[in-house]
């Protein structure tokens, strides 16, 4: 059934209590509970209803009197007092048998749950949604060593643990951990001089993979201290790491479970990339805290409510932790990567989505970066004084609640006494509205024109304008700034804005800081490009201009088999020879756009993209930058290439990125040499994936990939890199295949999200490979996705998404992708996730 954000209504019953007992066992857990109900005064009727999937009903209990509720797949329902009454049940599950990592399962002989954002319905019968909060207390019965759940432990003995969480809480963000696991110990003194006990919890062995993990959750509780006024509330934080996991972590109440390769880091094992993720992911989570747990969603249509503003937050941290500008770039690179691609095909849906089947399918990159990029576009409009007043008191005045978009748009509304009206249709239109702009100059005026359409989306037509923040600066002819970022507000169909007093005709840097999330459609040709990316103040504009140019370079090759353009090959030298740049800044200038970047490119000039020629074309560009900076490359590695001990801080981290993507290039012209040495002299895993990635993206390292798995077979993590970094280097005859002898592996399994996408996440990526005439990637990726279906439909339903541009190619393609997705949709026990994806991918 479709659920409509329309039909909501309030909970029947509310929770005053809830305590529970674990009896752990692998096959037959026992799940007691006793639940104290209450009327819910804002209710429209009280009629009782527990959710609950996948359970054996043992006993049910109310008052204390044996009662035979009627039991449905979907949960149960019973005859119950006008007034407050007891609820006790026992049910039996067994978390052995849950592949879908969605409730209470076991991984690597650990138990752990996942409950968001429907997962507490597999534990026992309850009113799992977000909106009935309620104190738990946990009982843990288990010979295993490590018993946790959320809150504060409150008793401890020989085979058992009890745990008590005194802040209200919906069930989705209940946790409980047992196994036999290794603390990494830290502690932190909150600004009002609490002591909090952290620890870092693992499996034997990963325990020198914590100390990382550790800092930047100290960093993080610091942060929310000064940059939002937010303490932790609790005696003790405890993050777990879990093999299996279908995401990145969760942020259960005082209890935050982790997929390990998003905590787990060594130099040896981790690249800088992993470093940073880590410490984001962390924050992210911890962040939660305030923005998600303290403060929760009404209902699950409110997800961006707590999604996009803690994104948001996690971005700010890692921008003062690291360079803004850089993780600007980044965020912008995938935003458009994965968001704008969503936002422009069958699967687009609003920030606040209206109706769904499967709300794990909309745990997705509008909900989340979309999400935060509104909230940007919102403090931007408000600017940083009424931005901190309007979060003050969202915390104030809702703490303890769940709540809805219309609360935080209040809160803005009243402290800064702005309109938010129309600023609203962010959460309900989706589509990525294009701004085209034009300009014109006339006795010292400067006239800017911006037309604002947004497109059609499933199920959305004859879209309203959108409030959208435009900021621009203007340079004159010499490269000076003669106008400073100023922020324009787009809020009609078409709109002109004035700049008086020039003395010649300006050059415009649009859009700076990509201060909305927003196509801009401006004509402007590679002088003026070359321009920006010489002179434009703002970092973001200075990297969008070079990419601008690689764009339209890359084009023109692909399109007619022209040599390089000039201008750009000129540009990029300029730019990474810079030593006054943060080498960070010019890695990511010297990344090409991606061939999906490329391929809407087509798409958007009404023209069918090819991913095998888009693929040589890009191949092409980057061996003719490998010629024609082969003079320059060398030194600049060589005064770039860290040496000694390994530090993941952003200097350090910035240099390698550069030196990695220089050793690529230069790998194509020396015949291997200066890769396979770094190879060999790597002591950090930053240098040696790098090295190995230049040596097969030049198609050599047969040996290096070899003596990889040797040394790293008993470490998972990065053997899910060595699985990964194959299928994303093999050539786009070769990826099919690639995959498929690495899925027959031994050490392959289909239990495991992490190297399930380590082998398919990858064939995806690799567009040519995925895209391949023969159509053996379109029938691979479907012919896997159909066996992990049954066992984890959630990992199954995220990676169909795959096929969600196959609208965008030739006939042919067109026809293979639209055969495997029909083969899939087709299949008699498809789950509701996988179900619901392919059919919208359908359309
Ligand atoms: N709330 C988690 C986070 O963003 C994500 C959990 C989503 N899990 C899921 N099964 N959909 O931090
Ligand atoms: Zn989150």
């Amino acid at each position: 059934p479709t659920i409509y954000l329309a039909d909501y209504t309030p909970p029947n019953w509310l929770v005053e209590e809830v305590h529970l007992t674990f009896r752990l066992a692998p096959r037959s857990t026992r799940v007691l509970s006793r639940v104290r109900f209450a009327p819910n005064p804002a209710a429209m009727s009280r009629a009782f209803f527990l959710e609950g999937e996948e359970l054996t009903l043992i006993s049910a209990r109310i008052d204390g009197a044996e009662v035979k509720p009627e039991v449905t797949p979907e949960g149960l329902t019973c005859a119950v007092p006008d007034g407050p009454f007891l609820w006790e049940a026992e049910v039996e599950i067994a978390p052995e048998a849950n592949t879908a990592l969605e409730g209470l399962y076991l991984s690597n002989g650990m138990y752990t749950t996942q409950c968001e954002a429907q997962g507490f319905r597999k534990i026992t019968y309850y009113p799992d949604r977000p909106d009935v909060m309620s104190v738990f207390t946990v009982r843990i019965e288990s010979d295993l060593p490590v018993l946790l759940s959320n809150g504060n432990r409150v008793a401890q003995g020989d085979g058992f643990a009890e745990w008590h969480d005194p802040w209200p809480k919906p069930a989705y963000l209940f946790a409980l951990v047992a196994g036999d696991l290794l603390a990494l110990p830290g502690s932190f003194t909150t600004r009002s001089g609490k002591a909090v006990e952290l620890n870092v919890w693992v499996r034997k062995g990963d325990e020198d993979k914590c100390d990382f993990a550790m800092e930047a959750l100290k960093k993080s509780m610091k942060w929310d201290e000064d940059v939002y006024g937010r303490e932790y509330d609790l005696d003790i934080f405890n993050i777990v790491a879990v093999d299996d996991f279908n995401m990145g972590a969760m942020e259960n109440k005082g209890l935050n479970i982790f997929n390990s390769s998003a905590v787990l880091a060594s130099p040896e094992t981790a690249t800088d990339a992993n470093f940073e993720r880590i410490e984001a992911i962390i924050a992210h989570e911890y962040f939660h805290n305030w923005t998600g747990n303290r403060i929760t969603c009404r209902d699950w249509f409110q997800l961006c409510l707590k999604e996009g503003l803690t994104v948001f937050r996690d971005a700010q941290f890692t921008a003062d932790m690291r360079s803004e500008p850089v993780k600007r770039i980044s965020d912008v690179l995938d935003l458009r990567g994965r968001q704008f691609r969503e936002d422009g095909g069958p699967l687009a849906h609003p920030v606040r989505p209206e109706s769904f089947k499967e709300i794990n399918n909309f745990y997705t990159a509008t909900v989340y970066e979309k999400g935060a990029e509104v909230i940007g576009m919102l403090k931007r409009l408000v600017g940083d004084d009424g931005y901190g007043k309007a979060v003050q008191l969202y915390f104030d005045r809702h703490d303890g609640q769940a709540c809805t978009i219309e609360d935080w748009l209040k809160v803005f509304e009243d402290a800064t006494g702005r309109d938010l009206t129309q600023f609203k249709r962010w959460y309900s239109q989706a589509g990525t509205p294009v701004v085209t702009m034009t300009d014109s100059y006339a006795d010292g005026t400067y006239t800017v024109t911006l037309k604002q359409t947004l497109p059609d989306t499933p199920g959305q037509t004859d879209k309203q304008p959108q409030v959208i923040p435009f900021a621009i600066g203007l340079l004159d002819p010499s490269g000076a700034e003669v106008v400073p970022t100023t922020l324009l507000e787009l809020t009609e169909r078409e709109q002109s804005f004035a700049f008086e007093g020039l003395k010649a005709r300006p050059v415009p840097s649009p859009l700076r800081g990509f201060s909305a999330p927003v196509v801009l459609d401006h004509a402007t040709d590679n002088a003026a490009r070359a321009f920006l990316l010489a002179h434009d103040t703002d970092p973001f504009n200075r990297w969008e201009a070079g990419r601008q140019l690689a764009k339209s370079a890359l084009v023109a090759m692909i399109g007619g088999g022209q040599s390089p353009d000039a201008a750009y090959l000129d540009g990029l030298r300029a730019l990474v020879t810079d030593e006054t740049l943060d080498p960070a800044f010019r890695a990511l200038a010297l990344s090409l756009p991606s061939e999906d970047d490329l391929a809407q490119a087509f798409a958007d000039a009404g023209r069918t993209p090819d991913p095998q020629a888009i693929w040589e074309g890009r191949e092409a560009m980057r061996s003719a930058v490998a010629e024609v900076l082969a003079d320059a490359l060398p030194a600049l590695y060589a005064r770039h290439l860290v040496t000694g001990p390994y530090s993941p801080e952003a200097g350090p981290a910035g240099k390698r990125a550069l030196t990695n993507a220089l050793l690529a290039l230069i790998s194509r012209t020396d015949g291997g040499a200066a890769a396979r040495a770094q190879y060999a002299a790597a002591d950090n895993m930053t240098q040696q994936l790098g090295a190995l990635s230049a040596l097969l993206g030049a198609g050599q390292g047969a040996e290096e990939l070899a003596a990889f798995a040797d040394q790293w077979r008993h470490e998972r993590l990065v053997m899910d890199k060595w699985f990964m970094i194959q299928v994303a280097q093999a050539r786009p005859e070769a990826a099919a295949a690639t995959a498929a002898a690495l899925a027959e592996r031994d050490d392959f399994t289909l239990t495991n999200p992490n190297r399930f996408r380590a082998v398919f996440g990858a064939l995806a990526m690799n567009q040519a490979g995925f895209h391949h005439a023969s159509g053996d990637g379109y029938r691979l990726l479907a012919d896997w996705l159909i066996r992990l279906d049954p066992l984890n439909p959630q990992t199954t339903a995220r990676m169909c998404s795959a096929f969600q541009t196959w609208r965008r190619y030739d006939a042919d393609r067109k026809e293979m992708m639209q055969a495997q997705l029909e083969r899939i949709a087709a299949l008699p026990k498809l789950s509701r996730d996988t179900g619901e994806m392919v059919g919208r991918i359908l359309g």
